[in-house]
């Protein structure tokens, strides 16, 4: 049962750690030659340090049948509890064939490093048009998240995991704040509302109002930049990181803002990828979730507020995270302010509509993002990272 000063429940009720103590650590390092080995991908590696550090609670491992079919078809778990995208762990035929339920299995990253053990409870085949129709909402192999799945192997390993050793992000481990420690802040600043805040592109002014709006009418705001796998035209998390931390020096007050790195990898799920965002979030502790226009979508795939819409087919109570809704926001001449529909007056030739993807296309192009677009100092640190010429 958790106290009030504990924060939100998160999802499940208890905050999964699955690392392993240091006597784990050392029988599994005795047996570990013994063991039959499996080569775990990028995707995959994200997945299993989130659910070591309880970032997917209250998943202990990657999904059996069960879990996967209910979440693909009815967006719950096996035990009615929501959850939107499936997280499994497929191999080809050849890898699984020799693999007997009941193993421990060592799993490796792409170097050979041993990265934790899985005692495989399943080994299951599954429809992969079924799963892209169902979580994508297309078929298509050009949506980069159907890609992945028709480019994966054709049998889920299912089974509890046991993670050797939490390490600190390579690039970012000063924003590496697990959900305990999230949590835990939260508490020390005595901030009982929080609001969670998604993304995968460099913070642009949109961002920024959505941001602010919601921290207007919550205790702190958790900047939680997603910096696992995403698509090869993404705007590299180094960079994305960099706009971050100028924000922070210049925009933000340092004593309301959290920047935290969010280790997953981006599914591109659009509304189910909301719900899965809304869900990771409430496990670092956030009761807030902002959810904009188009969230996690890609091309034309998603209605402009599906992701919004989806929340109304849950029970508020069952997710346990509270979204907080923003219409597409752009910059309005006639006020000179940031605004949406709703508080500006503007006819649509006064809106300067602002998208990550449109920064990008203005970068290759070799354009400078206006300061309707981008706070200048973040502008000057993207043309730097993305080489456009600075006598702009
Ligand atoms: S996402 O794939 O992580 O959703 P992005 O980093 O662009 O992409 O968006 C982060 C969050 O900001 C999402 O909730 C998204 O809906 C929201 N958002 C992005 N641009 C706008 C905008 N112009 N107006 C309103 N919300 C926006």
């Amino acid at each position: 049962m958790l106290h009030l000063n504990e924060g939100i429940a998160p999802h499940g009720g208890e905050l999964i750690n699955r690392i392993v103590s240091d006597e784990q650590k050392q029988e599994f390092l005795a047996i570990a030659d013994s063991l039959p080995s499996v080569t775990i991908d990028e995707r995959a590696l994200s997945d299993l340090v989130m659910i070591a550090i309880g970032g997917f609670s209250p998943l202990t491992g990657f999904m059996g049948f069960a879990d996967y079919d209910r979440v693909v078809t009815e967006m719950r778990l096996a035990s009615g509890l929501p959850w939107s995208v499936p997280v499994t762990l497929p191999v080809d035929e050849a890898t699984a064939e020799p693999l007997k339920v009941g193993d421990q299995i060592r799993l490796n990253d792409g170097n050979g490093r041993f990265v934790a053990v899985l005692e495989l409870t399943e080994k299951f085949k599954y429809d992969k048009v079924k799963e892209a129709i169902n979580v994508y909402r297309t078929d298509e192999d050009k949506h980069p998240g159907v890609k992945v799945i028709y480019e994966q192997g054709a049998v889920s390993l299912a089974g509890p995991v046991w993670v050797m050793q939490r390490d600190p992000h390579p690039l970012f481990p000063t924003y590496q704040i697990d959900p305990a420690v999230s949590r835990a802040m939260f508490r020390e600043r005595g901030w009982k509302t929080v609001v969670g805040f998604q993304t995968r592109n460099p913070i642009h002014r949109a961002h920024e109002y959505i941001q602010k709006c919601a921290l207007e009418t919550v205790d702190g705001l958790f900047l939680h930049p997603l910096v696992g796998a995403t698509k090869s035209d993404d705007i590299p998390a180094e960079v994305r990181m960099r706009c971050y931390e100028i924000m922070m020096e210049h925009y933000f007050p340092q004593d309301r803002v959290i920047l935290a790195i969010n280790p997953s990898a981006m599914r591109y799920a659009g509304p189910r990828e909301a719900i899965f965002h809304a869900l990771i979030r409430k496990n670092y502790g956030c009761t807030h979730f902002i959810v904009g226009r188009d969230h996690a979508g890609v091309g034309d795939y998603y209605g402009t507020y599906d992701a919004q819409h989806i929340f109304d087919e849950f029970e508020p109570a069952d997710l346990g995270i509270v979204p907080m809704k923003f219409e597409h926001a752009f910059y309005c001449t006639r006020t000179s302010t940031m605004a949406t529909t709703k508080t500006s007056p503007s006819a649509p030739e006064e809106r300067i509509h602002l998208s990550g993807t449109k920064v990008r296309e203005m970068l290759r192009r070799g354009e400078l993002p206006p300061p309707e677009f981008s706070r200048p100092e973040v502008a000057a640190e993207l043309a730097r990272a993305m080489r456009v010429p600075q006598e702009v």
